[in-house]
């Protein structure tokens, strides 16, 4: 089956998946894994605190993939001041994704709060800019601000969190309807049921952030995997740490973890995941050839 959504289109990518951006482990030889496995594999730029290394991993995601990839350059969660105390670090900013134009990278991701001064940057390369955030009305103000497509991280999801965020159900249902660029649901989603569900909410591609920590590419120990794949995803504890607004240990994996019970390729984890959905769609009577969500 060919899938053919908004986001599979402008990425050029043959599923209509995206890596979560990983802080501490998100760099070429785990990014290109996904880009080679039909997705976009994401490097996220702060993995790199010196400048040089973020190009030579630039380099070696070349090397290993001539596949779609993005950067991702994740924000503090505030507001950074252009006239004043935060120009050092707003300069920092500007500086990895120079890096990256002129490693001839086009698609760029951030993440946290307001990052128009990267979008502007990019979009003036020629660039895409895709921004991540965790309520509807940021990823309004981010549509407002340029951006091209937006990612919404639901409460099911890993990573920050607002006191306000909302389900991946109430999210991206909303942002269907509120936005017109193309929208990337992130939250829980694990399985094919998830990705199938998310597309039909009104995403025009899916997020897979803790379903890749237990990969075989996944530079994470393999103690720290077993664990993972062993947690009772119904458990109180697990519970409170996910669905409760928490800015400490707020890297838990998500529930997403749940739908999975040993280390595989990442490969494999797609084809899988994109098999089952297939099979899924034929027994709903979906006997195209093409699954296109373009003008719906
Ligand atoms: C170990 C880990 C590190 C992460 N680091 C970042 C990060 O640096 N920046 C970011 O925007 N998101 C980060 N995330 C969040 C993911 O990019 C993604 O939004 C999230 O995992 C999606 O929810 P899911 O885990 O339920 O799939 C991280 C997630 C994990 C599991």
């Amino acid at each position: 089956m060919k899938w053919k959504t908004k986001i599979t289109q402008i990425l050029g990518i043959k599923y209509p998946l995206v890596m979560g951006a990983f802080g501490g482990w998100g760099k070429a030889e785990f990014a290109s894994s996904f880009s080679k496995a039909g997705g976009l594999g994401i490097i996220a730029a702060l993995n790199f605190p010196n400048p040089e290394d973020f190009r030579k991993d630039l380099q070696k995601m070349k090397e290993l993939t001539d596949k779609p990839f993005g950067i991702n350059l994740s924000l503090p969660h505030r507001s950074l001041k252009e006239n004043g105390e935060d120009i050092e670090t707003i300069k920092r900013y500007l500086d990895y994704v120079e890096i990256a134009i002129n490693e001839n990278c086009t698609i760029f991701t951030t993440s946290g709060y307001k990052a128009s001064f990267v979008g502007t940057r990019v979009h003036e390369s020629g660039g895409l800019w895709f921004h991540k955030c965790v309520l509807v009305k940021h990823a309004i103000a981010a549509e407002k601000a340029g951006a091209d497509g937006i990612t919404i991280v639901g409460l099911e999801g890993t990573g920050f969190k607002n006191p306000l965020t909302n389900t991946t159900l109430v999210n991206i249902t909303m942002a269907k309807k509120l936005l017109k660029v193309p929208i990337i649901a992130a939250g829980g989603i694990g399985d094919s049921r998830g990705f199938l569900g998310a597309l039909a909410l009104g995403a025009d591609a899916v997020c897979l952030g803790t379903a890749l920590m237990v990969t075989k590419e996944c530079p994470v120990p393999e103690r720290i995997k077993e664990k993972w794949l062993n947690l009772d995803v119904f458990d109180e504890q697990f519970h409170k740490k996910i669905y409760t607004y928490n800015v400490k240990n707020f890297m838990a994996p998500s529930t997403a973890i749940g739908h999975h019970n040993e280390i595989i390729p990442i490969k494999t984890l797609i084809e899988k995941m994109i098999k089952k959905a297939e099979n899924i769609l034929l027994s709903w009577g979906f006997d195209n050839n093409e699954f296109n969500t373009v003008n719906t």
